[in-house]
């Protein structure tokens, strides 16, 4: 028996699902029953109809499948898997933002702690975060924690002013990337995309700027693509698309998305556990601002 083996027994016996994201491991990615970017992964977990949903992502990825879904159990087989762009913003900060610019709307990424969601009036992710703010009302809106996100949607809504909360956020994994680094992979012959978490200069380098789900589904426009978000995306790629070319860049490793391991995957199953759990208030109001966002259409 493999462990791949006892993973789709005790998945049966449990009656449990197990979602990955592009960024998991590839051993991970190839335990996955479905794998997708932030909301995809989120649509998935609030129509699972089994009892257990296994979330391999990080923390603020299980809390949103729980506040989605909350009668089921939600499980992160690490339970320290966070995420530093999230640790840049607390829901005090929000509050401070909020009396500072009255009348404004909060947009906030999901990569951001329940917490903060709760304070939010709708979340985005890098798939909608356009969308979501062109649908407000409001002319001016506080977007937080990705100051690199927020110049992006400012420079697609340029009709709003978009505020970055706080004014440094960022992901560390990102910001490695350098604008030559998509210029030096356009000299040899690849198509350039990138996180729109990446700094402004690398995304004007390069020909596309998309959500991971968004890489996977534009993946047709090219037959070699040099891939600027986390390396293990290109996995995720080759894996859609054999014969395509995915370069990816060895340095950027988000340690926290690689903290799970088979083994990990494996035990979190026989034992239900880590689960995740939300406090009452802040499940309510975070679960607000996310059900608003599911409601946009893409
Ligand atoms: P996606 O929603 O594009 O998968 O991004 C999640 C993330 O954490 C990017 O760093
Ligand atoms: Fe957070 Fe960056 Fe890791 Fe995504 S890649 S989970 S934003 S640290």
């Amino acid at each position: 028996m493999t462990i791949a083996d006892d993973i789709k027994r005790l998945k049966k016996e449990k009656n449990a699902v197990v979602l990955v994201h592009n960024y998991q491991p590839p051993e991970i990615q190839d335990l996955a029953d479905f794998t997708g970017d932030s909301l995809e992964l989120a649509i998935k977990a609030r129509e699972a109809k089994e009892d257990i949903i296994v979330l391999c992502g990080v923390m603020f990825m299980a809390e949103t499948a729980k506040i989605l879904n909350p009668g089921k159990k939600v499980i992160l087989p690490a339970k320290d898997a966070g995420c530093p762009l999230a640790d840049f913003l607390t829901p005090e900060a929000v509050r401070k933002a909020k009396e500072a610019h009255p009348g404004a709307e909060v947009v906030l990424y999901v990569n951001s702690t329940a917490g903060c969601k709760a304070e939010a009036d709708i979340t985005c992710t890098s798939a909608n975060a356009v969308q979501v703010c062109r649908s407000l009302k409001s002319d001016t809106i506080l977007f937080g924690p990705d100051s690199n996100l927020a110049s992006w949607v400012a420079e697609n809504v340029p009709e709003k002013t978009i505020i970055p909360v706080p004014k440094n956020g960022h992901c560390p994994v990102h910001m490695v990337f350098k604008p030559s680094d998509a210029e030096d992979a356009k000299k040899n012959g690849y198509t350039a995309v990138c996180h729109p978490e990446c700094s402004k200069e690398v995304r004007d380098k390069c020909s596309l700027v998309a959500s991971t789900g968004g890489m996977v589904r534009e993946a047709g426009r090219s037959e070699r693509w040099a891939v600027l978000t986390e390396k293990d995306m290109a996995y995720r790629l080759k894996k859609k698309f054999p014969g395509k070319e995915f370069f990816s860049f060895p340095d950027a490793v988000c340690k926290d998305m690689k903290l799970i391991t088979p083994e990990m995957l494996k035990e979190s199953l026989e034992d239900e556990g880590p689960e995740i759990t939300v406090p009452g208030e802040i499940m309510k109001r975070a679960g607000c601002a996310i059900r608003r966002m599911m409601d946009i259409k893409r």
